[in-house]
């Protein structure tokens, strides 16, 4: 596909495609700079699985504020098996996109953007929920199944996801593929740019809203909460405010959509022993005294803050490496990848979430918390220009949680 990307927000601005295996030149990162009023025409095949993508600006330290301010959209990737499977694929009937954000308004309607260092820490929230860029949004359903394609577009909040009826429905997909077999749940779990589709069965004249539900169990973020530190009781209490996302009505008579099939596709597991390296990658936030030692900057990867002329990582074309993510900060936060995407390997030690066992390039890593991945860096090497992994809570991103890799053949 060639893009052709017109800059005329009136600052300099990138255009990343999150998720799409690309050459580093054409990724839309911090250094593919399109001035105001300029074009930048990216150019590249699509070589990879059916899912559902989506692209947002990546501009050094003003990531945040670009996105907030509504710059971030879908790409829709199909496929051999895609096309195959019987289920529900009729674009905007019962396969349905739902960009999920929050945000805040000024009283003219504008955008409120808010720079001060508590928005900065725990990223920029809103007070209001905004589906594909709309306000109380609803959905007249005409099948009995409907296809949501969720993705947590938002600068900094978590979502855990379900229906006011608690009903169950199927995961089929996480960020860049099917899964092998549809997943019965209630809940989905998405941090900042995770991706997930489901399948919801629906009956005549039943409204159901998807909406989020507060956080429980005893994982990672729950155990912080409990050993009762304020700053995250604080955050927690916030990131359980309540939004509903999407009512969806359904007509008095439904046609019927494919019914949901056993199983997906082949989806062999990438085997930790063709790993011919692990890379450890420890995130760490600093407060107060020690944020003033480390220069300013409150987060870092392995003790640095991003730097656009510093490459971080090397890594050899054709390789399969294992990346060892560990959060060593007492907030959660999604650890994204460019160029690839990876299977989790294990969470802890213990073995990824039934929901999480397609591909992905985003993983939510909570306090505490170390998860295994494992990805092939194949097609594509540059040695100039390097691909970014960072948090996806924005203002972490923008105020230095990132680095820098470039693939070498
Ligand atoms: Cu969604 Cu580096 O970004
Ligand atoms: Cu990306
Ligand atoms: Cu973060």
């Amino acid at each position: 596909m060639r893009l052709n990307v017109h800059n005329t927000i009136g600052e300099p601005a990138t255009l990343h495609w999150h998720g799409l295996h690309v050459p580093a030149l054409f990724d839309g990162g911090p250094h593919q700079v399109i001035e105001p009023g300029k074009i930048w025409s990216p150019e590249f095949s699509i070589k990879q699985m059916a899912g559902t993508f989506w692209y947002h600006p990546h501009t050094l330290h003003n990531t945040g504020q670009q996105v907030w301010k509504g710059i971030a959209g879908l790409m829709l990737v199909e496929d051999e098996d895609s096309d195959r499977l019987d289920m529900p694929k009729d674009y905007g009937i019962d396969d349905i996109p739902l960009v999920l954000q929050d945000r805040l308004f000024n009283r003219d309607g504008s955008f409120r953007y808010i720079e001060a260092m508590h928005n900065v820490m725990m990223g920029m929230k809103g007070d209001v929920p905004l589906t594909n860029g709309t306000i109380t949004p609803y959905f007249k359903a005409t099948t009995n199944r409907l296809r949501l394609r969720l993705l947590n577009g938002s600068n900094a909040r978590l979502f855990n996801l379900g229906f006011d009826d608690d009903r169950s429905f199927y995961q089929i997909a996480t960020d860049g593929s099917f899964l092998e077999a549809p997943y019965q749940t209630n809940r989905v779990r998405l941090g900042p740019g995770e991706r997930a589709e489901i399948i919801v069965e629906l009956s005549r004249n039943e409204p159901v809203v998807l909406r989020t539900y507060p956080f429980t169990g005893s994982g990672g973020i729950m155990g912080m909460m409990r050993r009762g530190m304020g700053m995250m009781r604080n955050m927690m209490g916030d990131d359980n405010r309540r939004f509903d996302f999407l009512q969806i009505r359904p007509s008095a008579s439904l046609s019927s959509s494919p019914e949901m099939p056993a199983r997906l596709i082949n989806l062999p597991r990438l085997d930790a022993s063709t790993a011919v390296k692990t890379r450890r990658f420890v995130m760490e936030m600093l407060m107060g005294p020690a944020m003033m030692m480390g220069g300013g900057n409150p987060f870092s990867i392995n003790g640095r803050a991003m730097e656009m002329n510093r490459i971080d990582e090397i890594i050899k074309l054709g390789d399969t490496e294992i990346w060892e993510i560990h959060n060593a900060s007492p907030l959660p936060h999604p650890f994204h990848i460019h160029d690839i995407q990876f299977q989790i390997l294990d969470r802890n030690g213990e073995p990824p979430h039934p929901g999480e066992r397609g591909f992905k390039d985003t993983v939510t890593v909570d306090p505490d918390e170390t998860v295994r991945v494992i990805a092939k860096f194949e097609d594509y090497a540059d040695p100039d220009n390097p691909y970014m992994y960072h948090c996806h809570i924005l203002e972490h991103e923008d105020n230095g949680m990132m680095g820098q890799f470039v693939v070498k053949a």
